[in-house]
């Protein structure tokens, strides 16, 4: 069975492009199977993307889970000076948004799988669609791996669906001892801001 975090997914490819606008511009993004999002931008993502504020405009920023990078394109190019880290297990993910960030004329834009980013970089902001699908146990680990990497006063912005445990995975934040609140809701979707307290 193919899952879309698959480290190299097996399934054929077949490429979608996707033409998507936000209040701040368009974006052309080429999707694929095997990646997540064949065909569209989620939902979700793009609540994070209307609801999200001005990312730092410098420093390094991070999309975990960057899948074929509509949030890391759209950090990018709302901060031209920041550099943004897109973080994906999944290769084909990594390429099509590396090939992404070009076609959109993005420079700013670091692919990377996790284990590849600079153990010394301290991130400025996290926005993430992330992958809950892995199971609590490992999307937790991956949680407690990149939140504390975050610069004092930092936030991190996750977007999770409702019915998929987001209001469990904001007590869980608050148990870490983050300052966790619901920074918006919509479309059965949660925004959840985490900052250290
Ligand atoms: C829900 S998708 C979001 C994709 C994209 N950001 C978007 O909004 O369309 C979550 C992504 O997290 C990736 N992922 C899964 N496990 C991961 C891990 N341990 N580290 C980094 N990324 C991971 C998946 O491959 C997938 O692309």
């Amino acid at each position: 069975m193919t899952h879309y975090f698959d480290a190299d997914p097996e399934i054929a490819s077949d490429p979608k492009d996707v033409v998507w606008s936000l209040p701040d511009g368009q974006l052309t993004i080429t999707t694929d199977r095997g990646v997540f999002g064949h065909g569209s931008v989620d939902s979700g993502t793009k609540l994070l993307l209307l609801s999200a504020p001005a990312p730092p405009a410098s420093g390094d920023l991070l999309d975990l889970g960057c899948g074929t990078g509509a949030i890391a394109l759209t950090m990018a190019r709302r901060s031209p000076g920041a550099t943004v880290w897109a973080v994906d297990v999944n290769a084909r993910a990594r390429e099509l948004c590396a090939a992404n960030a070009a076609r959109n004329g993005l420079t700013n834009v670091r692919v990377a799988s996790p284990d590849d980013v600079p153990a010394d970089l301290t991130l400025a902001t996290i926005w993430s669609n992330p992958p809950i699908r892995i199971g609590k146990p490992a999307l937790h680990e991956l949680l407690l791996r990149w939140l504390g990497r975050m610069a004092p006063g930092a936030s991190a912005f996750l977007v999770v669906q409702k019915h998929l445990g987001a209001d469990s995975l904001q007590r869980w934040l608050v148990e870490q001892g983050h300052v966790a609140d619901r920074h918006a809701i919509g479309a059965g979707f949660r925004v959840l801001r985490a900052s250290a307290r």
